[in-house]
């Protein structure tokens, strides 16, 4: 069987393939459009010895400059149903796929599971790399397994949930290796298939307080997956901008944990924080809440512009022709760290990565 084609592309700006719209581009990129063509691509040596940028959908990155690693754009389709057991539907989504797309799909399928999780930006293959959640529901909860290539060897593996370290927004893919023990995957890895295990049994997770809003106001506590997913979308285009209208990489910040101890420190301070406690016994703070009040809400450095209706959200105040640059999104995203630790003493962490 002959190699398939490797077409290396040059300079190519990558405006359109990261939800911020910011304008970097990338000294060399390769589109891998199936498994085969990846391992074609390790083989010919042309991986060898650089860095690598692995590249989804875009939505969680912040380009601070042009690329020089190698970027490698996953668009591997394919969306299947591979199998089943008593208890799940396991169903398959190539890395390529855009992820609200396989969510829909799924529901319509009858495999209903991801609802929660509707129209979080990005593709499948990316979704495992900061573990994805939403509304009381994460990708680790309904994951089965991921099929990945070795970039040094080009070998094709497989690994299961208790194998990709799940943590909050957290994996095995989003740390480098470190030696001697190999832990991280980044820049490893690269995901090619992601399969799901969905309940037979299904029944909805509504535990969120905006979805609770929705049981009271339609008076409907037994809802189909359908009606959940409609509303995961009507609460998240009520308060998230939509990247194809605003840039924006999602939630900027994670939300910060403390200690029983510190948060009482700070209900001290501030009686109005809003926090929630975790099985682990620790508590979680809104990161939105915090930088809302002190007082970012709609402002801007720049073209760099906190979402008027979540302040956890920095948007691009550009457009096509002039839009906001990685350094102004940082230096915002700075001044709001700043900020919220001399007002509670928290260093907030940034949840894209900063490329
Ligand atoms: N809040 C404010 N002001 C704001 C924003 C939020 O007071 O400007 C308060 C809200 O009123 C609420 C609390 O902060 O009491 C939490 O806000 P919200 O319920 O909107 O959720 P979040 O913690 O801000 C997280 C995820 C989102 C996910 C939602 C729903 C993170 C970093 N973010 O946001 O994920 O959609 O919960 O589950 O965990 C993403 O990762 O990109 C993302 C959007």
């Amino acid at each position: 069987m002959s190699e398939p084609s490797i077409l290396v592309q040059k300079n190519v700006s990558l405006q359109a393939f990261n939800t911020f719209g910011i304008a970097a581009r990338a000294r060399e990129l390769l589109v891998i459009r199936d498994v085969e063509s990846a391992q074609a691509a390790v083989r010919s040596g042309l991986l060898r010895d650089r860095s690598l940028f692995i590249l989804g959908g875009g939505s969680n990155i912040v380009l601070t400059a042009d690329v020089s690693a190698l970027v490698l754009k996953v668009e591997i389709p394919g969306m299947a149903l591979v199998g089943e057991t008593d208890r799940h539907w396991i169903v398959a989504a190539g890395a390529g796929v855009d992820w609200h797309e396989f969510v829909c799909w799924t529901v319509a399928q009858g495999w209903p599971g991801l609802e929660n999780m509707a129209l979080i930006p990005g593709v499948c293959g990316a979704a495992p790399v900061q573990n994805i959640g939403a509304y009381g529901v994460e990708l680790q909860d309904r994951f089965e397994a991921l099929d990945a290539i070795d970039l040094q060897t080009g070998e094709p593996f497989t690994l299961r949930a208790d194998q990709c370290g799940f943590g909050y927004r957290d994996s095995v893919f989003k740390h480098a290796p470190a030696a001697p023990l190999a832990m991280g995957l980044k820049g490893r890895a690269l995901i090619t298939q992601v399969r799901f295990a969905l309940p037979k049994r299904w029944v909805p997770e509504l535990g969120y307080l905006d979805l609770q809003k929705q049981v009271a106001a339609t008076g409907i506590d037994k809802p189909t997956p359908q009606q959940v997913l409609d509303w995961v979308v009507g609460i998240r285009q009520a308060k998230l901008p939509d990247p194809k209208v605003i840039g924006n990489a999602g939630s900027f910040f994670k939300n910060p944990t403390v200690s029983v101890e510190q948060c009482a420190d700070i209900i001290g301070r501030e009686p109005n924080l809003v926090h929630y406690p975790l099985p682990d016994g620790r508590i979680k703070l809104a990161a939105g809440w915090l930088i809302d009040a002190c007082g970012w809400r709609g402002k801007s450095i720049g073209l760099a512009g906190v979402y008027e209706k979540q302040a956890l959200v920095l948007v691009n105040r550009g457009n096509a022709q002039q839009a906001v640059t990685g350094g102004e999104v940082m230096t915002l995203a700075k001044a709001i760290q700043t900020s919220v630790f001399e007002r509670f003493g928290l260093m907030l962490e940034p949840e894209p990565e900063v490329v």
